[in-house]
């Protein structure tokens, strides 16, 4: 039983001097109802109150389900970003999304840590293909962690989103068909 993520909202007066401490930085599923419920505030600080994507909240039905896997990274015992990943119809098929790092924790590696986590999961859960929505500012991001652009931008949750792709499959596997 991992140790109990710490609330970023509990800390909030010294979160700043927290976050820039030299902790190491981990990603993984929230272990029960109260580490969802910081994967959930986390979620809606960057999207609802940040960027307002969503006017009230960013859950959805995808959150009920059992597939689903919701990911704390954490700096230390203190969680700093969260994202979410599930199966889609298509056999082997897995999506990402919910990608956010609070700003206090930004530009010290969480954001690239809980790609790859996302990426790692999706793999051993026997996924061959990993896509993403994502905005058009961070499309340089998922490049440098190895992700393809699919076709061109298009709406989603009404602003412009890049489709994004990764291969899940080991190389050997990939070279092989
Ligand atoms: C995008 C986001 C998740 C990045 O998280 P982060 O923790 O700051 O990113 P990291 O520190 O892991 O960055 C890793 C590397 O990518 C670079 N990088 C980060 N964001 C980038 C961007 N938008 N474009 C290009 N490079 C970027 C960093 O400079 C860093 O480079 P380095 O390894 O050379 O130092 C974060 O800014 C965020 O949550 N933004 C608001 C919500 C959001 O936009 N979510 C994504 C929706 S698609």
């Amino acid at each position: 039983m991992p140790l109990a993520a710490v609330s970023p909202f509990s800390t909030r007066a010294d979160l700043a001097a927290l976050a820039g401490r030299s902790l190491p930085l981990r990603c993984r599923p929230v272990s029960g109802a109260e580490e969802l419920l910081i994967h959930f505030q986390i979620r809606e600080a960057i999207f609802v109150h940040e960027q307002g994507l969503f006017r009230v909240s960013d859950r959805d039905a995808r959150d009920d389900a059992s597939a689903t896997v919701h990911v704390l990274g954490l700096k230390g015992p203190v969680a700093g970003g969260t994202v979410r990943l599930y199966p889609l119809e298509e056999r082997g098929l897995w999506k990402g999304d919910r990608l956010a790092v609070l700003p206090e924790f930004r530009a010290s590696g969480l954001g690239a840590e809980l790609v790859r986590f996302a990426v790692r999961t999706a793999a051993r859960h026997g996924g061959r293909t990993m896509i993403a929505h994502v905005q058009i500012p961070n499309v340089r991001f998922f490049q440098l962690l190895g992700w393809e652009r699919v076709g061109e931008p298009v709406e989603y949750v009404g602003r412009p989103h890049q489709e994004m792709a990764i291969d899940l499959r080991p190389r050997r596997s990939r070279e092989n068909g």
